[in-house]
């Protein structure tokens, strides 16, 4: 016993040599299904020291986070989670906040059709956090995304780097999914894209630039099977909607946390996200989704792809359709 007892306390002693704990503090607004799982991923790769979990709804944060502090000795990790209902000063000096805050979509909705009651509560949201946390990062989850993304950036005044929406990441993992169920291959073995908006209409699965280990994926499948595959992937969230009876959080939850580790990492990793576009793609005065390059400063510049001019078109027309969404901003009053 005595030798057991002495061997997990070397175990413990080198996982702390090993892991390393971030310094840093990072915020999740929105303790549902999304904010939840984005956290809970956080917390298990120990992207910080503090976590904070923070929802309207009394005790709800609270209860989440004690029962994820729960799993701490059985999944061996340090961060510390903290829950508050709706008190920003816990937030203070975020280096990364999350929002995910907001309703979700019922089944047979729009993400677009979420406008009116997100937009409000995104912008609140954005001014409590900068209120306590100036320098952070922050990254937008909430629906609509695109249009929440160009709403945070434009009600706050931050520096366009700092605000990220996330989007893109998620699409393309799905769109990752139904490639490897069509090639029958592994996940990590493919690269491939989703950018435009993140919308069942707006999004632009670039099929032609995937590739499976260097291999176009159009050489592979048959151009009846490559169309399926992209279709699937726009209408990817709302087929799991209409599964679920609500918006899904797996993928949602992992791409966030996937998102915060390139930052806190500094890991330059290159993901499809919505930022603000200043000529780039043609487009300017939007968010939209394009490969950037995620780095401890946010995002740290835009890849521009070679599009042909049929992607081109499409995502001319996504950004249209995004455009127009944000037209409605106007006409709320926030
Ligand atoms: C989805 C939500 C998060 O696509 O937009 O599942």
């Amino acid at each position: 016993m005595k030798y057991q007892s002495k061997s997990s306390e070397i175990c413990t002693l080198q996982k702390k040599v090993i892991t390393k704990i971030i310094k840093m503090k990072i915020t999740v607004v929105g303790a549902g299904a999304v904010g939840a799982t984005c956290a809970d991923n956080i917390m298990r790769k120990e992207l910080c020291e503090d976590l904070v979990l923070l929802d309207i709804k009394e005790g709800f944060a609270e209860g989440k986070a004690l029962d994820m502090t729960q799993t701490a000795s059985l999944l061996g990790f340090d961060t510390k989670v903290t829950g508050s209902t709706n008190d920003y000063s816990k937030t203070a000096g975020s280096h990364v906040a999350v929002i995910t805050s907001g309703i979700p979509r019922k089944p047979g909705m729009t993400r677009e059709e979420l406008i009116g009651i997100n937009a409000g509560i995104v912008k609140n949201v954005t001014e409590n956090l900068l209120k306590y946390s100036p320098d952070c990062i922050v990254v937008v989850i909430s629906n609509p995304m695109d249009t929440m993304t160009y709403l945070a950036l434009t009600s706050s005044g931050l520096p366009k780097h700092r605000i990220i929406g996330m989007g893109g990441i998620l699409d393309s993992s799905r769109f990752k999914t139904y490639l490897q169920q069509a090639i029958g291959c592994s996940q990590h073995d493919l690269q491939a894209t989703v950018i435009g908006g993140h919308g069942d209409t707006t999004m632009i699965p670039l099929t032609r630039l995937a590739t499976y280990q260097g291999v176009p994926v159009t050489s592979v499948l048959t151009d009846e099977t490559a169309a399926k595959v992209a279709a699937d992937t726009m209408v990817g969230g709302a087929t799991l909607t209409a599964m679920l009876g609500t918006s899904a959080w797996y993928a949602p939850g992992a791409a966030g946390a996937a998102l915060v580790e390139s930052i806190v990492r500094d890991e330059k990793r290159v993901y499809p996200c919505c930022v603000k576009l200043d000529g780039e793609y043609g487009q300017n005065d939007i968010c939209l989704g394009v490969p950037v390059v995620i780095g401890k400063n946010g995002w740290e510049k835009i890849i521009e792809l070679d599009l042909n001019e049929e992607e081109k078109a499409l995502f001319n027309k996504s950004a249209d359709a995004v455009r127009s969404m944000n037209s409605v901003l106007a006409t709320l009053s926030l």
